[in-house]
């Protein structure tokens, strides 16, 4: 065989470190050893890259890859053959170094510039947990940077479920650059939500939130402060008080006898359930707020606004995780959650302006007596507002937010959630229409007859423990380092409790995943976060204030609908009962049904 040409070179250089020599070789036609050549052209590929290598400090181990044995030409003792050899090298180094272009060169700088900065900045980061803290809670690894996002998946409470099966009743993840943390059990749940529940009382809201609530000054989320708490007193005192909600009792059963109306015009249709519960809902509370329903162009898309404010609460966001990202908004979710509240806003601007206008008549007497408002919420927050100039019309507008945004959806999904396990589940339906008839007979449900549903109350009971709508509750935030479960929560670490995997849990409550109103019969169950192993409103300082609220309209809805109405499913469509997870977790696909007429009375739907 001839020697390695001198033109034998290195192909292609730069990329994967595959060779090619190009060789020619005389060939005895005669011979009859023909193997002989592969031996032969394997020594001479081995001396050529050991001298390759010699010359190339950079160059490491050498591994043979092809033979193209290539064309004969000649006869004979002259016939040769030329072919190549394709080898590949192991040249350290060369693909990050030998460039040729200038472009490159940038990238290659700019690599070699960022890979040392971020495995330094990982190196800090984990170093500074181990420093502050040697005993945080058990978890997955994640990557540096992005820590564990890009193995979350979708829906979360099903994912922390899941790990904490793995990693106990307490574990951590790293998101990006914020430290989580997820309680998963009664005992872990009462020392965050109660025994340290004043240093678990802060927020940490998405970044989306602060679009909504101009500035993060609304009850939900703001930091456990003077603001927070009298802003909460307002809302407590002035629309949840029992006197306030026994006042309002016209406005439910005016809103809950026209939504009948509206059912009983659609008799033999399919019917959106979420829909119907969600008008009712704003409508009552928009009543109660500042004293007419919804009805009127200010309310045109107001759902859609709403479904779009509660799924970007719950998207998630790159700018949450690594904040230095934040200003570039990429996902663009800052800028369209100030959509809608541009939206909301303008609701706000010409209801509040319309009734100041309406004030000020009403003390120059020029309005008539019918006109003389009744002291709704937004009568009062003006009047206080005079009284108190550190109450101003921007706290107005989120208090309002507050309420509007987190009565209407949560009440709605559950009204839907409810009817879906009814419809599932028809012994139960059965139960349930029994004892309307017994209770109600052939009347109108009247909020009187709710306290007399008890099986109702069970199945509504038995929804929230299997279906509830805020799994995670809102992240708590500590305003200090403490410790919980004997492992330490750093303080500003976001913390969830993870009441899906409570309610669902066989230490808790047995055969966990069937539906059996039954286990709330005793009477022993309340919404008021006494029992950790039934959260759906939370527990402790930031409880839900609007439990009483929510209570009293489902029960008041659901009750309405299921006695004035059979409810079919209809046969074309496939019925599921799976949710997906959001700030409020809904049903994945929205639960449609048929109305049929159930009282033979055609006047008790007037
Ligand atoms: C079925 C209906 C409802 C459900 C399931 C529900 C559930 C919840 C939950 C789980 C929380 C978080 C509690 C925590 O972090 O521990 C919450 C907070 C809150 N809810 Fe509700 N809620 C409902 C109805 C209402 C209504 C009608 C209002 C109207 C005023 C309301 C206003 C609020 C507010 C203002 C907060 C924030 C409290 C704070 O951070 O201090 N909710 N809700």
């Amino acid at each position: 065989m001839n020697e390695i040409p001198a033109d034998a070179t290195p192909f292609p250089h730069r990329a994967g470190n595959l060779f090619r020599i190009q060789y020619s070789v005389n060939w005895n036609d005669e011979d009859p050893k023909l193997e002989k050549d592969y031996v032969n052209q394997s020594r001479v590929m081995y001396n050529f890259m050991t001298n390759y290598v010699s010359k190339n400090p950079r160059g490491a181990f050498l591994n043979y890859r092809d033979l193209d044995i290539g064309a004969m030409a000649g006869t004979g003792k002259n016939a040769y053959r030329s072919g190549k050899i394709y080898f590949t090298m192991n040249n350290y180094w060369s693909w990050w170094w030998e460039v040729d272009n200038e472009r490159d060169e940038l990238a290659r700088t700019i690599l070699t510039i960022l890979v040392p900065v971020l495995a330094l900045l990982w190196f800090k980061w984990t170093t500074s947990f181990i420093r502050n803290g040697t005993n945080r809670p058990p978890g997955p690894y994640g990557l540096p940077v992005v820590g564990y996002l890009p193995f979350l998946g979708h829906n979360l409470h099903e994912r922390f479920t899941e790990m904490a099966h793995k990693y106990g009743p307490i574990f951590s993840l790293r998101l990006g650059s914020k430290f989580h943390v997820v309680v998963n059990s009664v005992d872990l749940a009462k020392v965050v939500a109660r025994e340290l529940d004043q240093t678990f009382a802060n927020r940490s809201p998405p970044i989306a939130a602060q679009a909504i609530t101009y500035g993060l000054i609304n009850v939900v989320w703001s930091n456990n402060n003077a603001h927070w708490r009298n802003m909460r007193k307002l809302l407590v005192s002035q629309v949840m008080s029992n006197a306030n909600l026994n006042a309002c009792q016209g406005f439910r059963t005016n809103e809950v006898r026209k939504t009948v109306g509206n059912v009983y015009a659609k008799i033999g249709t399919p019917v959106d359930i979420n829909e119907i519960a969600f008008d009712t809902e704003l409508n009552v509370v928009t009543s109660m707020l500042w004293g007419c329903s919804s009805s009127g162009d200010y309310f045109q898309g107001f759902r859609e606004v709403e479904f779009k404010i509660i799924e970007l609460l719950g998207a998630p966001n790159i700018s949450d995780f690594i904040p230095m990202l934040s200003w570039f908004d990429l996902q663009g979710r800052k800028r369209e959650m100030q959509k809608q509240n541009e939206h909301l806003d303008r609701i706000y601007d010409s209801i509040i302006e319309e009734r100041i206008e309406r004030n000020s008549k009403k003390m120059e007497g020029e309005v008539e007596e019918d006109l003389i408002i009744k002291k709704d919420f937004l009568q009062i927050m003006l009047e206080l507002k005079d009284a108190s100039p550190s109450f101003d019309i921007t706290q107005m507008k989120a208090l309002l937010s507050d309420i509007l945004v987190a009565a209407t959806d949560t009440t709605s999904t559950m009204v839907e959630w409810v009817m879906a396990e009814i419809l599932h589940n028809p012994n139960v339906k059965k139960k349930i229409q029994e004892e309307l008839t017994e209770v109600i007979d052939m009347d109108v449900v009247q909020e009187s007859h709710l306290p007399k549903l008890k099986y109702l109350d069970a199945v509504i009971k038995e929804t929230f423990r299997l279906h509830p709508p805020l799994p995670l509750l809102i992240q708590r935030c500590p305003d200090d380092s403490c410790i919980v479960g004997g492992y330490t929560v750093p303080k500003g670490s976001i913390v969830y409790i993870n009441i899906w995997a409570i309610q669902r849990d066989p230490k808790n409550w047995p055969n966990p995943l069937e539906f059996r109103p039954d286990r709330f019969l005793n009477g022993k169950w309340d919404y008021n976060g006494n029992n950790f192993k039934f959260l759906p409103f939370g527990a402790g300082r930031r409880i839900c204030p609007g439990s009483p609220l929510g209570e009293k309209m489902l029960k008041y809805i659901l009750a309405s609908l299921l006695h004035s109405f059979e409810w079919i499913l209809p046969t074309d469509e496939e019925f599921e009962i799976s949710d997906e997870f959001g700030f409020v977790t809904k049903k994945r696909k929205p639960l449609v049904a048929i109305p049929l007429q159930r009282l033979s009375d055609a006047t008790l739907y007037k």
